[in-house]
């Protein structure tokens, strides 16, 4: 069980920078286990001492893992000096978290992004070597014809000479497919269409493994994921 210092716990918690926490220490608003707590350097148990700000309990974790419904016109950075960020979309006590875009997706793709401040998840999500399939619903200029589908299932080479991973494009009707992909090259899908001679009209990721987007979330839209969730982008 984790022993770390009371003003480490609540600036991890996204109350403050560690100075700004000891002045609230020292200002005797921190309860341990109903008591008042002036010392900045005490250490506490994470999991089994009580710990109360302005009469808040804190849930402190090691780390957090997002799911962002993103909308387009917001770029997955951290921080952008034209464009919004998608972490302005999320309360400043996340933000203050140092969470960040696992991978990214363009500017005006929207759907399912994950945010967290664990490095080594984000590499695992990333990494080729983890084959972990992301599911995009895309709208075309026209309708993908069966060599198209051909071409994506034998590995789309793009302009560059660069030859995608096997992928797979499930009609949908009229101009919109599923798209499945396991790799996260730049502008991937866009580019693997316009190898066909096609165009992305309208692109929104709705999966990454076996983790589907919240239909529940509106666009700009946030939610904390359980550890079940998190293994399920692994499955
Ligand atoms: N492929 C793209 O072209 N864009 C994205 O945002 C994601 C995948």
């Amino acid at each position: 069980m984790p022993v770390l210092r009371l003003d480490k716990i609540i600036s991890d918690c996204g109350y403050g920078s560690r100075k700004q926490v000891r002045e609230m220490i020292k200002d005797g608003r921190v309860y341990v286990n109903g008591r008042c707590v002036s010392l900045p350097a005490s250490t506490c148990c994470t999991e089994s001492d009580i710990i109360e700000l302005d009469g808040e309990k804190l849930n402190w974790n090691k780390f957090i893992y997002i799911m962002l419904n993103k909308p387009a016109g917001v770029v997955s950075a951290t921080e952008d000096e034209r464009d919004a960020t998608v972490l302005s979309l999320l309360d400043e006590r996340t933000q203050r978290m140092r969470v960040f875009p696992v991978g990214r997706l363009d500017k005006d793709t929207e759907g399912l992004l994950l945010l967290t401040n664990d490095g080594g998840f984000a590499h695992r999500v990333m990494s080729p070597k983890s084959d972990i399939t992301k599911v995009y619903y895309a709208e075309l200029a026209k309708p993908f014809t069966d060599k198209d589908i051909l071409a994506f299932k034998n590995g789309i080479c793009l302009g560059n000479g660069e030859v995608c991973l096997p992928a797979s494009v499930e009609p949908l009707g009229g101009c919109s497919a599923y798209i499945r992909i396991a790799e996260g090259k730049y502008h991937q899908v866009k580019r693997m269409a316009a190898a066909c001679g096609n165009k992305v009209l309208y692109l929104k990721r709705i999966s990454i493994g076996k983790l589907e987007l919240d239909t529940n979330l509106k666009q700009g839209e946030s939610k904390l994921l359980s550890e079940k969730d998190i293994e399920k982008v692994f499955w």
